[in-house]
């Protein structure tokens, strides 16, 4: 049994499970996880430092020195904020490439359980429930439809005054997950003992209640 209290909530792209985990760890008091970022990051970092996210050795070697950690709010890597870097498509996508490789998942695996600290965790991403905390108090398979998803990403963009067209954003959403579902290391699967947490039509804080609701509900 994991010690420390975990709530692992994965899924794909844009389903909104950052903002949900984010929340719900305020609401408890717990640490949060964003273990997407770690892959972005290293995707970032790669380029960087000039190796390619195809050179599998190359990359799990950033991914293990990665000088990277999070601040508040802030995300810095190598002592500069990098928080709005890791966000653009291209990293996006870098990131969903080193993260089909292995070594690069193995190098960020005692990394990512690091963070479970008391008085609890709650950990967003792909394995969080599957690979990462596997003993996991609670599982949650967040997710919504590639149409509602592509549109709030679209929408998140737009905020940040970036170019955004719906039609390459769900067109990016949908080879990404594809990867995701397709590779041989920890796929994205719901796994069998997570509850399935659809928000299509389901605001933000309705989302955080049910998983709140789900956490009461184990004592
Ligand atoms: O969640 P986010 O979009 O920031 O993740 C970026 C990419 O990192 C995902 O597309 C996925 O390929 C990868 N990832 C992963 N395992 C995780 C978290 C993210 O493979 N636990």
């Amino acid at each position: 049994m994991q010690l420390v209290p975990v709530i692992a909530i994965d899924g794909p792209s844009a389903s909104g499970k950052g903002t949900v985990a984010q929340r719900v760890a305020e609401a408890l008091g717990f640490h949060y996880l964003d273990s997407g970022a770690l892959y972005r990051l290293t995707a970032l970092a790669a380029v960087r430092r000039g190796v390619s996210w195809d050179d599998e050795a190359g990359v799990a070697g950033v991914a293990a020195t990665l000088d990277a950690r999070f601040d508040g709010d802030r995300i810095v890597l190598d002592e500069r904020d990098a928080s709005s870097a890791i966000r653009s498509e291209d990293i996006g996508v870098g990131a969903s490439r080193v993260a089909a490789l292995p070594a690069v998942r193995a190098a960020l695996l005692q990394r990512q359980r690091g963070y479970a600290r008391m008085p609890g965790l709650v950990a967003d991403g792909r394995d969080m429930g599957s690979v990462v905390f596997p003993e996991a108090q609670l599982k949650v398979f967040l997710t919504a439809s590639a149409a509602v998803r592509a549109e709030r990403r679209y929408k998140q963009l737009a905020g940040r005054g970036e170019q955004a067209d719906l039609a390459a954003i769900t067109a990016d959403l949908e080879a990404r997950d594809a990867r995701d579902r397709a590779r041989t290391v920890a796929p994205l699967a719901q796994q069998p003992d997570a509850r399935l947490l659809d928000t299509d039509g389901l605001g933000v804080e309705a989302a955080v209640e049910q998983v709140l609701a789900w956490w009461r509900e184990r004592g």
